[in-house]
This record gives structure tokens, sequence and C-alpha cells, in this order.
């Protein structure tokens, strides 16, 4: 099976997660155009959702799924979204397709954050996959310096703005072995606005589409 129809497999079961009464938290990437898509057969059953990206508002307004602005909304019930690697701990690599600082504050602030991807994501250790870092454009340099001190090859993202104006460096090599003390320790160098590594907030659920089938995966 094509990593397409897995992507495909974990965002329809993700239609299983939509909160009654509740609001929904909507990732970015393809995995979650997929769910969108998905989401605009069940549109009657949506109270209202929230987007971690202008591309993510776009296509739900394409898809005439409510959509509000996340200052309009108290809570979120369940945020989805999918993921660039995830390991047993479901700890995560995001930010793949740059919108890591809208996806953080709303994985943090959603009760529920429900991870969807296909096999391929599946790590036993993070790291393979470059750390997306959003930076603001004055510190570019400095921050890339401090990465370097850490062992990491920050490579700026050529071309690419975040939809909050700011560059993205994609990191190489950065040690991983403890996710959560070096996601800490990136949010104190001033300059960093967010990083796309998820260990203080890991998935509480992951839903995972291989070729064998569908896996449900609850953290415990
Ligand atoms: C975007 C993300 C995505 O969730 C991640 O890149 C996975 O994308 P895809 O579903 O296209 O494989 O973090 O910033």
């Amino acid at each position: 099976m094509k990593q397409d129809e897995l992507k495909q497999k974990a965002a329809l079961a993700a239609l299983d997660y939509i909160p009654e009464d509740g609001v929904l938290g909507i990732g970015s990437g393809s995995t979650v155009n997929l769910f969108i898509a998905a989401l605009a057969t069940k549109a009657h059953l949506i109270d209202s959702t929230v987007a971690s990206s202008v591309a993510s508002f776009n296509l739900l307004k394409h898809y005439k799924i409510p959509v509000l602005d996340f200052n309009q909304v108290a809570s979120i019930d369940v945020y989805i979204d999918g993921a660039d690697e995830i390991n047993p701990l479901f700890q995560m690599i995001k930010g793949g397709g740059g919108c890591l600082l809208r996806e953080k504050i709303l994985a943090t602030a959603a009760k529920k954050f429900v991870c969807i991807v296909d096999g391929s994501k599946m790590v036993t250790a993070l790291g393979a996959f470059p750390l997306a870092i959003e930076v603001l454009p004055m510190a570019q340099s400095y921050v890339a310096r401090e990465l370097v001190k850490l062992g990491g090859l920050p490579v700026l993202r050529d071309g690419f703005i975040s939809d909050n104006h700011n560059v993205i460096l994609d990191v190489h090599h950065l040690p991983l072995h403890e996710p959560i003390a070096l996601e800490e320790k990136l949010a104190g160098i001033p300059g960093i606005l967010g990083t796309g590594l998820f260990a203080k907030r890991p998935a509480d659920s992951v839903l995972l589409a291989t070729t064998e089938g569908l896996q449900f995966k609850e953290r415990t």
C-alpha cells in the first residue's frame, strides 16, 4: 500500500474523534488535508474548529466547515495533527510544513491530542528528521550560532516565511537523547519563537496506519 493510502486510512479513522458540542483543533500537512476533506462529509456534526495554519484555515473554509480564530474559543477539546517522527513515548518531531509554532500552541491548549500517521513516521528514537525551529528574522544569525554550540547544523529554509512572518531553521544532528531537556534549552534561547520538538506535550493517542492495518494506541 502506498504512503498516501496509509495517510488516508489514518485520516479517516480520526473522524471518530470529533468532539460532541466541542471545539476541534486542526493541524497542518498532507495527512491533515485528507482529514479535512473527510471532515467535510461530517460538517453537520462539527460545532467549531480552529486551525494551526493559514493553509488549513483556508481548506476548512473551502469545505464550508465552521472555523474560528483561536482567540474566539475558550478551550480546545480535541486536536488532530500529523507528525514527521513519533517515538514510543508519543513525543514528536513536527514542523516539516513550517507550521510548528501555531501547532504547538493549539496542541498544548488541547485537552486531547490525536496524532495521525503512516508507519514511516514511527521511530525508536527521534532525530533523523531535521528539527524545524521558527526564528525571529533579526536574530537568525545569533540563533544559528547558538544551535551550532549545541551540536546542531542549522540550514535556513530557503525562500520560506512562516504564517507568523518568521524564518525557519532546519537543524540537523542535534543530540535528541533527552528530548524534554533539549526542548527546554531551545526555548531559553532568545530569538527562538518555537520548535518542532513536541516532547513536553506528546500526543495522547496515535492512529497508526501500516500495511498490516490500523493501530489505535493510547499513551499510558
Ligand atoms: C506541519 C507538520 C506536519 O504535521 C508534519 O510535517 C507531517 O506532515 P504530513 O502529514 O504531510 O506528512 O508538522 O508543520
